[in-house]
């Protein structure tokens, strides 16, 4: 069962009637409000400044989330809710970290209050994301991922059905190097099938093709026996670190850009965390339509032996800005190409070049995977957890993993 943080648990612990409950969440928001304007003006002696993104855990972990902003008390009065009178609220866990920079936990977790998870299905949830869409985008805006947990979701229909529940469009995965299986229509996949010892390097989806999402879904239906996190990471804080260890690097992509080159095979080749075939990689069938698409994409490409593609995008942005929080993010997939792109078809080190066909600092691109080691949040994953990332400020990745894990997948825009 999750750790509810001391400020959820006066409603957690009370089985009440809806009229009641009702009274006792308002009656608890304003206190909790109060208690809010209180820790405002020692926030300064609670939040240490020397960290971007520092660990929380035991009481430390309630002094950060009590030292949450009123405007962000606010948002959280609008979690607490549901259409039936069921009650969210935020929880901490025990790999959450704080953002001092954005003054929010990453990632923001929230979860039924805990006499009523088992009230909840994934059509209660539905509702209640569908009620809450601009609270949602509120709060990925802060945080940057939230991890929805305890909504007693288990199957792919389940997270179907969360997925359609979101205010934003369906990203179809076309341009991606994984090979994927439709789960429930066109719109829920297994994430990356690349073999359980295979780690996959810190990405932002699709960054590497001039169309992506702006969100990412994961769904945890089985987790792994060991290992298996999907680690997360805010690229301001990459950015900012990387400008300071390695100015010239992040001036070099910044000023030109990046592109990125892959060789594939016609079919896909599941042996390979980048194996996915070009006809998948482009959702074509013959070598007409593809060129069509890389025409379309403004990619060149050539014609290999045995049907093999070599492609090679347009020039993409490397950092690009975020206007909600003013910050700069290492929107790339650099470090995943540099150091991830490899396998029979394809050299390391090969996959990304700057905007004039120069290789990169092989230094600075390790400095990157480095720093988002040391800053990202890997939490081990629960039965039923819905994991909501803001593809625009946040990377992820993959750990290796033991056991039979399964992780569906869902983009959106
Ligand atoms: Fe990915």
């Amino acid at each position: 069962m999750h750790q509810n943080v001391a400020l959820a648990r006066p409603i957690g612990r009370l089985c009440l009637t809806a009229p009641e409950r009702k009274t006792a969440v308002a009656t608890f928001n304003r206190e909790r409000n109060s208690r809010h304007r209180r820790v405002r003006a020692t926030r300064a002696a609670v939040i240490p400044n020397s960290d971007k993104l520092s660990p929380i855990s035991g009481p430390t972990l309630s002094k950060k989330i009590r030292s949450i902003p009123e405007d962000d008390a606010q948002n959280m009065n609008l979690f607490c809710v549901s259409p039936r009178g069921l009650s969210v609220a935020p929880i901490g866990i025990p790999e959450q970290k704080f953002n001092t920079n954005l003054e929010a936990p990453f990632p923001w977790v929230v979860g039924p209050t805990s006499c009523e998870a088992e009230s909840w299905s994934s059509q209660e949830l539905a509702s209640f994301i569908r009620m809450s869409s601009k609270e949602i985008q509120r709060g990925l805006d802060r945080h940057g991922a939230i991890l929805f947990r305890g909504f007693g979701l288990s199957t792919p229909e389940d997270f179907a059905a969360v997925v359609k529940a979101f205010a934003w469009e369906p990203f179809p995965y076309v341009g991606g190097n994984a090979v994927r299986t439709n789960v429930v229509g066109d719109y829920v996949f297994t994430a990356n099938e690349a073999p359980s010892h295979r780690q996959i390097p810190f990405h932002h989806e699709l960054a590497q093709t001039p169309s992506y999402p702006t969100k990412v879904l994961f769904f945890c239906q089985v987790p792994a026996e060991s290992g298996g996190a999907t680690p997360i990471v805010q690229s301001n804080i990459v950015y900012e670190r990387l400008q300071a260890l390695h100015p010239d690097f992040i001036e070099q992509v910044e000023s030109y850009g990046v592109r990125y080159v892959r060789t594939m095979s016609m079919e896909d080749r599941e042996a390979s965390a980048i194996g996915r075939g070009w006809k998948n990689t482009l959702n074509v069938d013959t070598k007409k339509d593809a060129e069509s698409k890389l025409q379309e994409m403004g990619c060149e490409w050539e014609w290999l032996s045995e049907d093999h593609l070599k492609q090679t995008s347009p020039i993409l942005p490397a950092v690009k800005h975020h206007e909600p929080s003013g910050c700069k993010q290492f929107f790339n997939q650099v470090v995943a190409a540099y150091n991830g792109w490899q396998d029979e078809l394809n050299a390391p080190g090969q996959a990304v070049v700057d905007g004039r066909g120069l290789p990169l600092n092989e230094e600075a691109v390790g400095a990157a995977a480095n720093i988002m080691d040391e800053e990202c949040v890997a939490f081990k994953y629960q039965v039923g957890d819905v994991l909501l990332l803001d593809n625009l400020t946040v990377m992820h990745s993959r750990h290796s993993f033991t056991g039979p894990r399964r992780i569906l997948a869902s983009l959106l825009k």
